[in-house]
């Protein structure tokens, strides 16, 4: 936390972190965005969709309008005459986001460091940094490497603990309009499940998001968002302790997601989040050892966002919940991108810690998107790009199969 702080600081003397992290996952600008309004600071949108689909008959009122303005009139700016967007998303249980742009777990930390530099009020949501029952000092430095596209990160669930984040923070937040959803993590499903009871009574915590890809539970110790049957452990027993909405944060390390997914929606899962940082690593600039202080780190930033819009579309084909995209977000585009592979939410990472306004102005940007289009809802934009009938698992290895 303290690191971010002063990483953001206007009068730090300390080299910013944020700014030297922002060439990493700045937007690489795609050369157009066919038949529709190029996005104010984002890069060019998908490409078209298929002739029949719902979003190709918004996309050519879109394209009309846009001619219209080419033409000489006003800048046709909206297709829908000035109607209003709806951007709200029912993540089912009650939790409703009042539009669809979240932060992830971690780069805001309990949101109570932030307020000066985001108006949190305007957020989807805010997932809070993962905490466990009892503090973690998290790993040893350092614990962050930058690399093309990206960023390395090796900090562990550091952690004041639960009692701590309760004490400070439950609070602030029943005060807040955004919606607050806790992170949590354990070493196995027993102490989620004291964790999750010991939540009874809080006010200000909307929702738990659990964090599956920390933690023993799995066959041989591994963490539990590989394994099935513990992932569902986890969801289960925190289930069994609350009435909160549910969300379970999915690792990209499975083999087939699909298989996990289906579990924990069928453990109790009121949504799935997806997908959490992937492991690499670097040598240290002498190359005498790894960089990080915890050998490996999590890669976060665009380099994984082909691989979580890959793991969206696998899991929004295989349950019935809705998915949050969570991987590389960092313009408008990539926003629509996971909507279009069945993310009804997005929740943005790294991008955050560079930029801390940016969530707020994608979510603006989004609404605005929705007017080219002429989408009344944000919800007809998600799963547009989706086939017809489940298509094969990537676990088939379709690019080699041929
Ligand atoms: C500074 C930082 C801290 C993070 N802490 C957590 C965490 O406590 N729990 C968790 O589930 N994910 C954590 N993450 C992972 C993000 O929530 C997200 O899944 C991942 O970074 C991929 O998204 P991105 O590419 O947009 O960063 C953290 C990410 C960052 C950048």
């Amino acid at each position: 936390m303290k690191a971010r702080r002063k990483g953001v600081a206007a009068n730090s003397k300390r080299t910013p972190t944020v700014r030297r992290i922002r060439p990493a996952i700045t937007p690489v600008p795609r050369p157009s965005w066919p038949g529709l309004l190029s996005p104010p600071g984002g890069r060019p949108g998908p490409a078209s969709p298929p002739p029949s689909s719902p979003a190709a008959s918004a996309s050519s009122s879109a394209a009309a309008a846009s001619s219209t303005a080419a033409q000489g009139g006003a800048p046709a700016l909206d297709a829908l005459g000035g109607r209003p967007v709806d951007l709200a998303v029912d993540l089912g249980r009650g939790l409703v986001l009042p539009n669809p742009v979240t932060v992830a777990s971690g780069p805001f930390g309990y949101g109570v460091e932030v307020v000066d530099l985001a108006d949190l009020s305007r957020l989807g949501g805010l997932v809070t940094r993962s905490t466990s029952l009892k503090p973690r000092s998290g790993q040893p430095a350092p614990r962050m490497a930058e690399v093309a596209a990206g960023l390395l990160l090796g900090m562990g669930p550091q952690n004041p603990g639960l009692e701590a984040v309760l004490d400070r923070c439950a609070g602030v937040w029943a005060r807040w309009d955004v919606p607050v959803i806790l992170s949590l993590c354990a070493d196995s499903a027993g102490e989620l499940g004291e964790a999750v009871r010991r939540l009874e009574g809080e006010a200000g915590i909307a929702g738990l998001e659990i964090n599956l890809s920390c933690g023993g539970g799995g066959r041989g110790g591994v963490i539990p968002g590989l394994d099935a049957d513990a992932a569902a452990s986890y969801v289960a027993a925190a289930r069994r302790g609350t009435d909160l909405p549910i969300i379970a944060k999915l690792t990209a390390q499975a083999p087939d997601v699909r298989a996990i997914a289906r579990s924990v929606e069928h453990a109790g899962a009121d949504a799935i989040s997806a997908i959490n940082t992937l492991p690499g690593l670097v040598p240290s600039a002498d190359r005498s050892g790894p960089a990080l202080g915890s050998v490996y780190g999590g890669l976060c930033g665009p380099a994984i966002r082909p691989i979580a819009l890959r793991v969206v579309w696998e899991v929004a084909q295989a349950v019935d919940v809705p998915v949050i995209g969570v991987g590389g977000v960092a313009c408008v585009d990539d926003v629509l991108d996971f909507l279009a592979v069945g993310a009804s939410a997005v929740g943005v990472g790294v991008a955050a810690l560079a930029d801390p306004m940016l969530p707020v102005r994608l979510a603006d940007e989004l609404a605005d998107a929705c007017r080219a289009l002429g989408a009344r809802a944000v919800r007809d934009l998600v799963g547009t790009a989706l086939p017809a009938r489940p298509g094969p698992p990537s676990t088939r290895g379709a690019e080699w199969a041929r």
